[in-house]
């Protein structure tokens, strides 16, 4: 436990035990740390703010590839309690070599015993009124947060690093305290191998560098100077270019991919004015995306100024972009009001998932909308048929757990669906401004599950109990499934597409159906609407009529391979293959692992390609094919 201080410390302190004992996950009575500013107890993190914080870091470090490490310093400015003696930071697999502080004089610190998930604890003490620690560091083998590419691996042919720090990997890069409610500003020099560039989700992406003092290298300077939680800091280092897409916004890749890239990304400065007059000015400056090599294990990631994103929505027509509005969305929802720990991660996506419908209806009209809220609904449909019902709360409980698991339609899906109901009750003037004003009164702040339900109680329904009653947000929040007032998700298009699903069962030859001017979505409706049993005939009708298994279009390919599975399609199996090989984002390589692995036939077709493949995936994507497969004994 901390020790007490101050009465203010006192009360941050108990503020936060009253969250520690809300382990039933029933609603918290009031507006919890809101008067005091007091921070939740997060799990997963050995730090104690209210005894000691980290409010910036700065970083120089040194990428070595053939090391395959990045080694150098973190100097991290602290705040503490009048009488606080050491800092608890957070660190997993770090090779501490020493501490010290500003002047260089040697402090004394503790490594605690490493937990598997968190990490160990950093503990350093430090005399009083010290204001900066300098902690000497390499990151270690199993830097998670990190993937390492070879030649082969990027289209360049040059190395390539990339960082991941959500939901808890930051630790295995950078020390300090690795809780989305410690928002920290931070800053770095990154000194890279001659040739490379390297970009950081801060002020400074420059094309080229300067030569490094030693002459070893070219180094980059960055400067981030909002706070954010340290899950947001990233870095990537490769053979970049640069392309402009608007007076704030551009686009960095690798040489082979930034025609294509920029191409895809042209409406982003719509969808950054849309944002902007929907929920209120974008406050990060710039608005860039970096493409990166295939193994990217997520779609897009929200870095703030920098969006990740995967190269497989380079679909060459655009039709996957709504994933930039999504991480654009994040510029507000996350990255200005940030969920305070991983139990309230549906304020981070589910707000960003009803932003991300908003913005693609202001860009591309409310059909094209309505067809992503359908698919969204069926996604959240699927999911919740085979999960456990304590996870189906959009507040959860992750104690114990890796907050990944938070990651499911539950926090995207139905907490948009709770918004979209929100909307419709209230009227959608009304709940713009709302969502405008909680964006402007939080910004830069950490927000809990309870803190929202105050406000929304206070700026919503404080006239009107019957219409609060009607919405009845502790059923979507504290209960199970997905609420039968839920806003409907209907799309006409989609009823269109559904007859022509319907015609095909019912012996229509696939040419003939009326399919002409389908959209990527109306194709990924129709692989759902297509009856569970498909005869082989029937699949390679489909197959020759409509090319699904060569389709250069990663969702659809995605949704055909996984029917194909199904169907035990042999003809696809190639193409799977190589869908499995070539690229690592793991919303598409696990659930195709699992139907594989569920299957006798192909379990060992599953096993044989993950050997092959898994050397190339980050660590988030083989750790969780290893929980389905098991890892390699040679791994
Ligand atoms: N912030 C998430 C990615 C994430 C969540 C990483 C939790 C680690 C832990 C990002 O904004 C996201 O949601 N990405 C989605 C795309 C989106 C369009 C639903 C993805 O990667 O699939
Ligand atoms: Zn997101």
């Amino acid at each position: 436990m901390p020790r007490l201080f101050l009465p203010a410390v006192l009360i941050t302190l108990l503020a936060a035990g009253c969250a520690d004992t809300d382990t039933v996950d029933a609603p918290a009575p009031a507006d919890e740390g809101a008067e005091t500013g007091a921070l939740p107890h997060d799990v997963h993190s050995h730090a104690r703010p209210a005894e000691a914080r980290v409010t910036h870091v700065a970083l120089d470090l040194t990428a070595d590839f053939a090391a395959q490490t990045l080694a150098g310093t973190a100097t991290l400015s602290i705040e503490t309690a009048p009488d606080a003696e050491e800092i608890v930071l957070d660190t997993r697999g770090l090779v501490i070599e020493r501490v010290t502080d500003a002047d260089g004089n040697a402090l004394t610190y503790d490594e605690g015993n490493p937990d598997p998930l968190l990490g160990a604890p950093l503990i350093v003490a430090f005399p009083a009124g010290t204001e900066r620690i300098v902690v000497h560091y390499r990151t270690g083998e199993d830097a998670a947060a990190v993937q390492w590419l070879g030649p082969v691996q990027t289209s360049s042919g040059q190395p390539f690093l990339f960082t991941q720090g959500q939901a808890i990997l930051t630790r295995t890069w950078i020390p300090t305290q690795d809780s989305p409610g410690i928002r920290q500003t931070y800053e770095a020099i990154i000194t890279v191998p001659e040739g490379l560039t390297a970009v950081m989700s801060a002020e400074g992406n420059t094309p080229d560098g300067q030569p490094a003092p030693d002459g070893a290298g070219t180094l980059f300077h960055f400067q981030m100077d909002e706070p954010i939680p340290p899950y947001l800091i990233a870095l990537a280092i490769g053979d970049l270019e640069f392309r402009e897409l608007g007076p704030r916004s551009g686009v960095w890749a690798e040489p082979q991919v930034i025609e294509a890239a920029a191409n895809e990304f042209v409406d982003v400065e719509a969808m950054m004015t849309a944002a902007e007059n929907l929920y209120g000015p974008y406050r990060w400056g710039r608005y860039d995306l970096l493409v990166l090599p295939p193994s990217f294990p997520f779609g897009g990631m929200e870095n703030p100024r920098l969006t990740f994103a995967t190269p497989t929505i380079l679909a060459g027509d655009r039709s996957l972009v709504s994933l930039v509005a999504h991480e654009l969305a994040h510029s507000w929802s996350g990255n200005l009001v940030t969920n305070a720990t991983w139990d309230d991660f549906w304020l981070n996506e589910g707000f960003t998932s009803y932003f991300e419908n908003r913005i693609m209806e202001a860009i591309s009209g409310p059909e094209y909308a309505a067809m992503l809220e359908s698919l969204s609904r069926a996604d959240l449909v699927g999911d919740l048929a085979d999960m456990d019902e304590a996870d189906q709360h959009l507040h959860l409980n992750l104690e114990g757990r890796d907050p990944d698991d938070g990651m499911t339609a539950i926090a995207y899906d139905k907490g948009a669906a709770f918004l979209f109901t929100l909307e419709e009750a209230v009227g959608r003037a009304r709940f713009d401004a709302f969502l405008r004003d909680y964006f402007d009164a939080h910004a830069f702040q950490p927000m809990t599950t309870e803190r929202f339900v105050a406000y929304m109680d206070r700026e919503l329904f404080a006239d009107d109990p019957e219409l609060r009653a009607q919405v009845d947000p502790e059923a979507w929040i504290y209960g199970p499934g997905l609420p039968e007032n839920a806003a409907p998700a209907e799309s006409e298009a989609f009823a269109r597409v559904e007859a022509q699903a319907e015609a095909f069962a019912s012996g229509t030859a696939p040419t003939a159906l009326a399919t002409d001017g389908w959209t990527t979505h109306e194709w990924l409706h129709f692989l759902q609407a297509l009856p569970a049993d498909l005869s082989t005939d029937q699949m390679a009708a489909l197959d020759e009529a409509f090319g699904f298994t060569e389709t250069g279009n990663s969702e659809i390919r995605f949704a055909w391979l996984r029917t194909a599975i199904r169907h035990r399609y042999e003809p696809a199996f190639a193409s799977l293959e190589a869908f499995l090989t070539e690229q690592g984002r793991r919303k598409f390589i696990l659930p195709l692992y699992t139907d594989l692995a569920a299957t006798d036939w192909g379990r060992p077709m599953a096993e044989r390609i993950y050997r092959e493949a898994r050397p190339g995936y980050h660590a988030i994507t083989s750790g969780s094919v290893d929980a389905v497969l098991g890892a390699p004994a040679d791994a």
